[in-house]
């Protein structure tokens, strides 16, 4: 993909515009790679890097953005994840670089090979002055609603933390099973999202009924990560690693789920392939898949998401677990059409996926109780 985007683009030499004169650029929130950023008055925000050598793998990231948000943008149904669309990536003026913007042409987008084009003219909605290293903008996830932020802190958190933090997302560790009952402790400043185990989301969507707040159920959410998953998977061949998946706010709907960050995700299916009206000879995956077929490519991904990932139901945990297998398998179900030809071969990959999820769960369950013995 980000080989394809630099042919594309065009490179022009870019002066920058005037620097207002007191910036009201506020950094909301950072992780080990990016910051973000948001100005009051806009419903994007402006997401840059950390280190300037890192500027291909955020490159990267956008054109993540764009294949994902386009599978996922708008969820119809509680329990779906939303993914934010990217707008423009900026690659500030260097000694030996012009400047560059590059647009995500989101309105004729096509899933698999996303397409942009090169904008000859600086865009007045961005504040790309602001930013010295490569940034890219996408749209805001909107805060929760302030009640929600207030009613997390009083159920889960000590009295004595309750003000060291504002609360924008949560984060949805439904993998988790050992968050305290309170936590007593929280690095202060700009840090990741608080978690929600199930237990946690359980308690606070009870609590907010009262409010008028209406969440989806763990079944509901369970079932939405499982078919954004197989989407990732295999709508836009990217492996998820260490994507996050967060309650946000909605001002629609007071709540709505979203999946983002995809600094981290490796491609590892060639989607077009999966779409030729008939089997080819050519490759299906790539990169460190390059040599997998697609089933041991599918359980390397079980392997990756079973180690790493916190956010998925396990296997054992009944009640919760068949809903993120059947989102997931659902989807496969559903996307039929778009590798008919190895359609049979798709289906047998997800079921080896869930095979050695399935696998390493149990053989964690068995070494936990034997310990327990
Ligand atoms: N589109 C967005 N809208 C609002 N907040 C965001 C958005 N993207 C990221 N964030 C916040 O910024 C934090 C860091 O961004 P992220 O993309 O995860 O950076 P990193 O790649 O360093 O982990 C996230 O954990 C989240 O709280
Ligand atoms: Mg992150």
């Amino acid at each position: 993909m980000l080989a394809s985007t630099l042919n594309r683009s065009l490179e022009v030499s870019i002066s920058p515009p005037h620097r207002p004169a007191d910036s009201e650029l506020q950094l909301i929130a950072e992780g080990s790679f990016g910051q973000i950023f948001h100005w009051p008055q806009q419903t994007t925000v402006y997401k840059t890097v950390r280190e300037d050598g890192h500027h291909l793998q955020l490159l990267r990231e956008f054109e993540c953005y764009s294949a994902a948000s386009s599978i996922a943008h708008q969820p119809q149904a509680p329990g779906e994840f939303g993914i934010p669309r990217p707008w423009q990536y900026w690659q500030p003026i260097g000694i030996d670089q012009p400047g560059r913007i590059i647009n995500a042409a989101n309105s004729h987008l096509s899933v698999l090979s996303p397409r942009y084009e090169a904008n000859r003219e600086l865009s007045s909605r961005h504040l790309w002055s602001e930013f010295q290293l490569p940034t890219f903008t996408m749209d805001l996830i909107p805060s929760l609603h302030p009640v929600i932020s207030q009613r997390y802190k009083l159920l889960f958190w000590a009295e004595k933390i309750r003000h060291t933090m504002s609360i924008r997302l949560l984060r949805l560790y439904f993998g988790r099973t050992n968050l305290p009952a309170v936590t007593i402790s929280v690095q202060p400043g700009l840090k990741s999202d608080p978690p929600l185990d199930v237990s946690r989301y359980e308690r606070l969507a009870e609590d907010l009924e009262s409010y008028g707040i209406q969440m989806p159920t763990p079944q509901q959410v369970a079932a939405g990560m499982g078919q954004v998953l197989a989407r990732l998977h295999w709508l836009v061949g990217i492996n998820a690693s260490d994507i996050e998946l967060v309650l946000g706010g909605s001002p629609a709907h007071g709540v709505q789920l979203y999946a983002f960050d995809f600094n981290q995700c490796k491609q590892w299916l060639l989607p077009d392939a999966l779409h030729t009206g008939s089997k080819s000879s050519a490759r299906l995956t790539c990169d460190k898949y390059a040599e997998d077929t697609l089933s041991q490519a599918a359980k390397r991904l079980a392997i990756l998401i079973f180690t790493q990932e916190l956010y998925y139901p396990r296997p054992h945990q009944t009640g919760l677990y068949e809903h993120f297998k059947d989102g997931y398998m659902g989807t496969i179900e559903a996307g039929r059409d778009n590798w008919a030809a190895y359609a049979k071969e798709v289906q047998s990959a997800a079921d080896c996926f869930f095979e050695e999820y399935e696998r390493l769960d149990a053989e964690k369950q068995a070494r936990t109780n034997r310990l327990k013995r």
